[in-house]
């Protein structure tokens, strides 16, 4: 029970208070996210860390940390995690795979249905009083791109792509998808990227960010897509050259996008992304139902409390820790 454990948000759940019967839990209490400063001096000395995505750990931290023996994110990706250099040191990572899965997928859903029919430009439209007698029903008026019946590209067929793959089937829609290991699926048409770029309507981006997949969408690819074709990115921003995707949109290659997850979060107000109409942006939303997130923090508490029992974490991004 002597153990010191940082928790760097206060989280849902009910697990996370079973945690303290393990450990001394330090919890930080501010709403706000805790700064890397701050970060460096709570950890100091502590055995555990379970962090948000929006907490940096990098090698220098790690080294720093000596005494720690375990590191639980409450998310799936672990992209703001030097897992190699954990590894090194034996530590195992847990994450929070399954629980978000449809979740997140509704949400790509959403967000690709929002860009093809205009829903947020349409909300904003009556807002700002532009619907008048002069446009009221005209047979052109906001007109946008059928979702039903067109042909979607899934970049990544893990859980999450594969749900998003099975919203499409109950909307007609033909799915092609690309994984870099090939996954038969039934009902999913195997291609290379390129040609998914080349013959899809709607491209939605399902691949964990890593160094194979940074910038994976980059000018070139970006090029390859249909003219008219719109990009939904719930994954991560890293993957996708922003830059590329608002000059693809400028120019009217692609009719339309609908952003999740940005390169740098918060998205910085002058990103080109968000000068563009044709554009629907949310903050990293992709798991926010208020169960989905509930069950995030219980696997983060069980992988945390199974790592101070000497057990090994039920979700660990490293096992081989476990080996040897
Ligand atoms: C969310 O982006 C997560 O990685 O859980
Ligand atoms: C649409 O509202 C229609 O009646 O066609």
């Amino acid at each position: 029970k002597n153990k010191k454990v940082l928790v760097t948000h206060q989280l849902p759940g009910d697990r996370i208070h079973d945690l303290s019967a393990h450990c001394e839990m330090n919890v930080w209490m501010d709403p706000g996210l805790l700064s890397p400063e701050s970060l460096r001096e709570e950890l100091a000395g502590c055995s555990g860390l379970v962090c948000l995505l929006t907490d940096r750990i990098d090698a220098e931290l790690i080294a720093a940390n000596p005494a720690l023996e375990f590191v639980s994110s409450m998310s799936v990706g672990v992209d703001h995690i030097d897992v190699k250099a954990l590894t090194a040191r034996g530590i195992p990572v847990g994450h929070t795979p399954g629980v978000l899965v449809d979740t997140t997928a509704d949400t790509a859903f959403a967000l690709m249905l929002a860009a093809a029919r205009r829903v947020v430009e349409a909300d904003h439209f009556i807002r700002v009083g532009n619907w008048t007698q002069e446009n009221a029903w005209a047979p052109d008026f906001f007109t946008g791109k059928d979702v039903s019946g067109a042909t979607l590209g899934i970049v990544g067929l893990g859980e999450i792509g594969q749900a998003m793959a099975r919203r499409a089937a109950g909307f007609g829609m033909e799915v092609l998808a690309w994984n870099r290991s090939p996954r038969q699926v039934t009902g999913i048409t195997s291609v290379s990227l390129d040609e998914l770029l080349q013959r899809s309507d709607f491209v939605s981006v399902h691949v964990a960010l890593n160094d194979d997949t940074r910038g994976l969408l980059d000018a070139r690819r970006i090029g390859l897509m249909k003219p008219g074709a719109v990009l939904v990115n719930t994954a991560r921003g890293g993957i996708v050259d922003e830059a590329a995707l608002a000059a693809a949109l400028s120019s009217g290659q692609l009719s339309a996008a609908a952003i999740d997850v940005f390169e740098t979060e918060p998205v910085p107000l002058d990103n080109p992304l968000l000068a563009l109409p044709n554009v629907v942006v949310a903050p990293h939303i992709g798991s926010a139902t208020t169960l989905t997130r509930a069950k995030m923090a219980d696997i983060a508490a069980i992988n945390a409390i199974a790592a101070l029992s000497g057990e090994p974490m039920p979700h660990c991004v490293n096992p081989e820790v476990y080996r040897g």
